[in-house]
């Protein structure tokens, strides 16, 4: 039940400009939550990461996202892009319940 929303389609800018890339959150729980990048002609990377509430992830590439409860909110925010930025970002988020959920039942 737990699930990510992305507002934005494509974004263009020039070098420079400032990016925010929207992403909302449904989670019963407290997840972490992911930023993902994938460059062109690339398989998805870690970009960055918050496990609780009010934690702020940084990538070594200037990108930040806060991990905002009361907006329930993970906007990925850089200052002034590059051209290298060009990519397609993915928001994520993790299970709630670590380990094993549930179990079989045995019906006779
Ligand atoms: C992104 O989020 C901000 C702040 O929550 C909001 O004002 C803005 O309208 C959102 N943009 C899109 C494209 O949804």
């Amino acid at each position: 039940g737990d699930s990510v929303v992305q507002t934005e389609g494509e974004v263009l800018l020039s070098e420079g400009d400032s990016l925010t890339v929207n992403c909302s959150y449904e989670s019963t729980g407290y997840p972490s939550l992911f930023w993902y990048v994938q460059y062109p002609g690339k398989g998805p990377e870690l970009l960055l990461k918050a496990t609780k509430g009010n934690d702020k992830g940084r990538s070594n590439k200037d990108f930040e996202a806060m991990y905002r409860t009361e907006t329930t909110s993970f906007h990925l925010e850089k200052g002034s892009v590059r051209e290298s930025d060009s990519a397609v970002y993915f928001c994520a988020l993790s299970d709630t319940v670590t380990g094993t959920a549930g179990g079989a039942e045995h019906k006779l």
